[in-house]
């Protein structure tokens, strides 16, 4: 009886004095220990708790869309084809596992279909649409046929256009704008707060998706204040982690989600 009283007390002490936790995307599914945008890596990605999961899509010769990170498969099989010139049924030759570890021998490229069977309900995924807005109508009906509720759903893009593409047709579906800061030899970090800022407008995006390097809490503040979520990717260390939760950011992008999920409980206000 005492002990349940204390982690009711507990419980009410943390939602006045802690930080949420932001969500946690396995990045092309757990792809510290899995090959990267293979069902093994999205299966590991719900085993270790993840909370969403991100993966790169890309449309090939004959208009399937498959799960695949780079334009061509030379990274991951050795034997180079471009993707967008290249049918499903070929790509389905190539082992997409094998690099990782001879456990993963046989795996196959997966489509997005069959990605988004792996979803859990209650979890999300991220779409990273990594061709040109071709792919728009094609992804529109993948994810109708699906079974997944809009708000399982993110995409996202560095192509601004693209984004726009998607909430011109589908403005239900909720989209995050990838963008990677750069900092110059004089401390300049670019792209500026207010073209940042314009672009999100101007595409009605839901979300930035910055990289973890140089973007500033102020824009993460300028941001939220205009109504707009804040993602980041890809973050491997605790410390950065929770420096974002701190920072009020809505999901941490990364390759170790089990790492992060424990490193984030429970940040106390400072
Ligand atoms: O989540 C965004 C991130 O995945 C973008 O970079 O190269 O891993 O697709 P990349
Ligand atoms: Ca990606």
């Amino acid at each position: 009886m005492k002990s349940a009283h204390l982690s009711t007390l507990t419980l009410l002490a943390c939602s006045v004095f802690c930080i949420a936790e932001p969500l946690v995307i396995a990045h092309r599914g757990s792809s510290a220990a899995a090959p990267e945008n293979t069902i093994a890596a999205f299966d590991l990605a719900w085993e270790q708790q993840a909370d969403g999961a991100e993966g790169d899509f890309l449309l090939t010769k004959d208009g399937h869309i498959v799960c695949f990170h780079d334009q061509d498969t030379q990274r991951i099989t050795g034997k180079k084809l471009i993707v967008k010139n290249t049918t499903l049924a070929e790509l389905r030759q190539l082992d997409v596992g094998y690099w990782k570890g001879e456990q993963y021998k046989g795996t196959l490229i997966p489509t997005i279909a069959e990605v988004l069977a792996t979803i859990p309900e209650g979890k999300k995924i991220y779409i990273e649409i990594k061709c040109g807005a071709e792919i728009v109508t094609p992804l529109l009906r993948e994810i109708e046929a699906s079974t997944l509720a809009s708000d399982q759903i993110l995409i996202i893009c560095f192509k601004a256009p693209v984004l726009k593409a998607i909430k011109q047709q589908a403005p239900h579906l909720k989209t995050s704008w990838l963008c990677g800061f750069k900092k110059n030899k004089a401390g300049t970090i670019t792209p500026t707060d207010t073209s940042i800022l314009k672009t999100l407008k101007d595409i009605k995006a839901d979300g930035l998706s910055s990289s973890h390097q140089h973007i500033q809490p102020s824009l993460i503040k300028q941001i939220q204040t205009a109504g707009i979520n804040h993602h980041v990717w890809t973050v491997n260390e605790p410390s950065i982690a929770t420096r974002f939760q701190q920072w009020g950011t809505g999901s941490i992008t990364t390759d170790k989600p089990l790492l992060i999920k424990n490193a984030l409980k429970a940040v106390p206000t400072p």
